[in-house]
């Protein structure tokens, strides 16, 4: 549905945003809205974004059941052990460390100081190359994990849920980007390496590629998450949502 979104308002807003990040992003975020400003346009992004939202939520305790799950009942006991002593405390740094997830050209930012500090109009950008590259990626895991003797049908299903949502988001996001900036044809399309080592018949590595996948998807959906609650305040404002600190706590 396309939109006449009131373009002059966030246009002004832009030119604000560019003028200097940090305070005008918490400037932006404190205009109050007064109701009749607030246009049918505003109303349906609003739920657009309250929508991805809960989805961003939902698709990360997902992520976290499916990798519980997973390891409840892939490990066997003696890896398990092993996995305890071993990596237990240095599991994020290892992945961390020796993880390339996908290859974006605009790098993952870390924090929301980070996020605030990417111009605005390279959010649609970033945003888009990490929703398709997830998309896509778990797209691909799905056949993996069915084919794979041995996944757990709890596994399974919870990938196909994360599939289905991740999908709905992805549609969300591009409705989202595109009301606000327009069609976003600048893209990356990468792909996620190291997949094939689901089906790997070393424990490690299968234990490992799966860590990586859900490592990666948490962090790139939690940027994304940031992202969209920045662009949200500057859209929609008016929300508690749009405190830095809020942001900054709930990410
Ligand atoms: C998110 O999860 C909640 C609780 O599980 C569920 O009630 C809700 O329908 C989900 N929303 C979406 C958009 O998936
Ligand atoms: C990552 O992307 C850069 C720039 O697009 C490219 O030069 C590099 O070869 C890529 N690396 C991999 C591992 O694909
Ligand atoms: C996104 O994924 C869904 C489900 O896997 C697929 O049907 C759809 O074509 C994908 N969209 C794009 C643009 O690749
Ligand atoms: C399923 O597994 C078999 C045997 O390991 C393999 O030959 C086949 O290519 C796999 N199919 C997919 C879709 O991964």
């Amino acid at each position: 549905m396309p939109l006449s979104f009131s373009r002059s308002c966030f246009l002004g807003a832009l030119l604000m945003l560019l003028v200097s990040n940090l305070l005008l992003w918490e400037n932006v975020a404190s205009v109050p809205l007064s109701s009749d400003e607030i246009d049918n346009d505003q109303l349906y992004l609003k739920e657009l974004f309250d929508h991805a939202l809960i989805l961003f939520q939902n698709i990360s305790k997902l992520n976290t059941e499916m990798r519980r799950t997973y390891t409840d009942t892939e490990f066997s006991e003696k890896f398990h052990h092993k996995f305890m002593l071993e990596f237990f405390e240095d599991q994020e740094f290892l992945i961390k460390t020796l993880t390339c997830c996908h290859n974006y050209s605009i790098k993952t930012p870390e924090n929301v100081d980070e996020a605030q500090k990417i111009s605005v109009e390279n959010f649609p950008k970033l945003i888009l190359s990490r929703m398709w590259a997830w998309n896509n990626t778990l797209k691909n895991v799905l056949p993996i994990l069915e084919n794979r003797t041995g996944t757990h049908n709890d596994v399974i299903s919870l990938a196909k849920d994360i599939e289905r949502k991740n999908a709905v988001l992805y549609e969300d996001t591009k409705n989202i980007l595109s009301s606000i900036y327009g069609k976003t044809e600048n893209v990356d399309y990468t792909v996620l390496t190291g997949l094939e080592d689901l089906q790997s018949s070393d424990e490690e590595f299968r234990h490992f590629a799966l860590c990586k996948l859900s490592y990666c998807l948490r962090v790139d959906m939690n940027m994304v998450d940031i992202c969209l609650k920045l662009l949200r305040c500057v859209v929609v404002g008016n929300s508690d949502i749009c405190s830095s600190q809020r942001i900054r706590d709930d990410s």
